[in-house]
């Protein structure tokens, strides 16, 4: 039972900056994907991988990210009212997902800082960290990508990250992993490292925005120095507890939507809408008049 993960911290504080002017005054988290917004896709996925309590970092101006979670009893009975029978179990199922709680972080002091806020919260006990505004799919939609990571710490012990592989010019934009590969896609780690040049890069395995991390990071972000971006980097703290326990990287079997990217954005409301009944037929077709316009 020990390594059973039951916590989720998902960090939704940052300014968006690379999705402005709209991150201005709409969280990147309450950006919509067809007619849910991001942040409720990660949190099913942490619902769908077992997960039943989660602690959401948030900043001045996130506040929506609480209403959208908050049950609306007079919107309900209005719906009730009219027979708007659909919508209505749409907004009751948003009500029981799990426990959500929220924090918020005074500073923006980097991915590592946002986790430590969570410290409290967590206790001791292994946690996933699944970043609020990305989106992660897996050929097997059965095994959600935090549940396959959970699996591999509830196996292994230590900690766990997913990993995509990126071209050698992009390594330099994400937390690259090396190691040595112990069983098809699974990498015990010996090296890791935020944001290198191309020429110091271990792999071109980045790290893709899902984590599950044993307690032992706490002390780990407590000790380790501010690192790249003048930010307290989670890769540090995770490279400086790589020493004590196993880190393990999974190259996942799926796809990652990075909100904060425009191109990404779109590609997902297309990706998410070809997915949708209600919507499918008609985006294929408009798609597909597109390419035969050029
Ligand atoms: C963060 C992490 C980085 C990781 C990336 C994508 O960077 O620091 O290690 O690869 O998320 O999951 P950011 O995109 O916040 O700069």
């Amino acid at each position: 039972m020990k390594n059973v993960v039951r916590k989720a911290v998902i960090p939704a504080a940052g300014y968006g900056t690379r999705f402005l002017p709209i991150a201005k005054s709409v969280p990147k988290e309450m950006l919509p994907l067809v007619d849910r917004p991001v942040i409720q896709y990660v949190v099913e996925e942490a619902v769908a991988s077992g997960i039943e309590d989660i602690l959401i970092v948030i900043s001045r101006s996130k506040r929506s990210l609480e209403e959208h979670f908050h049950p609306a009893p007079e919107l309900e009975a209005e719906l009730e009212l009219k027979g708007r029978l659909q919508e209505l179990s749409s907004l009751r199922s948003l009500n029981n997902l799990a426990r959500i709680h929220y924090i918020w972080q005074a500073k923006m002091g980097g991915l590592g800082d946002a986790i430590l806020h969570a410290r409290d919260h967590v206790g001791n006990e292994p946690f996933a960290v699944l970043l609020g505004d990305t989106v992660t799919t897996t050929t097997d939609s059965s095994r959600p990508l935090t549940r396959q990571l959970a699996d591999l710490v509830e196996t292994h012990g230590g900690s766990a990250v997913a990993l995509q592989e990126v071209p050698a010019e992009k390594v330099s934009r994400y937390g690259i992993l090396g190691g040595t590969e112990i069983a098809p896609g699974v990498i015990r780690a010996n090296r890791f490292v935020e944001k290198p040049a191309p020429e110091a890069a271990p792999s071109r395995l980045a790290v893709s925005a899902r984590y599950v991390l044993s307690p032992a990071i706490f002390d780990h972000l407590k000790r380790v120095p501010v690192g790249k971006g003048g930010e307290l980097q989670l890769t540090d703290a995770m490279a400086s507890l790589m020493s004590e326990e196993p880190l393990h990287g999974l190259r996942f079997d799926g796809q990652r939507h990075d909100i904060g990217n425009k191109l990404d954005f779109i590609k997902a409301n297309i990706h998410f809408g070809l997915l949708r009944d209600d919507i499918a037929p008609a985006l294929r077709s408009y798609l597909q008049s597109l390419v035969a316009a050029g």
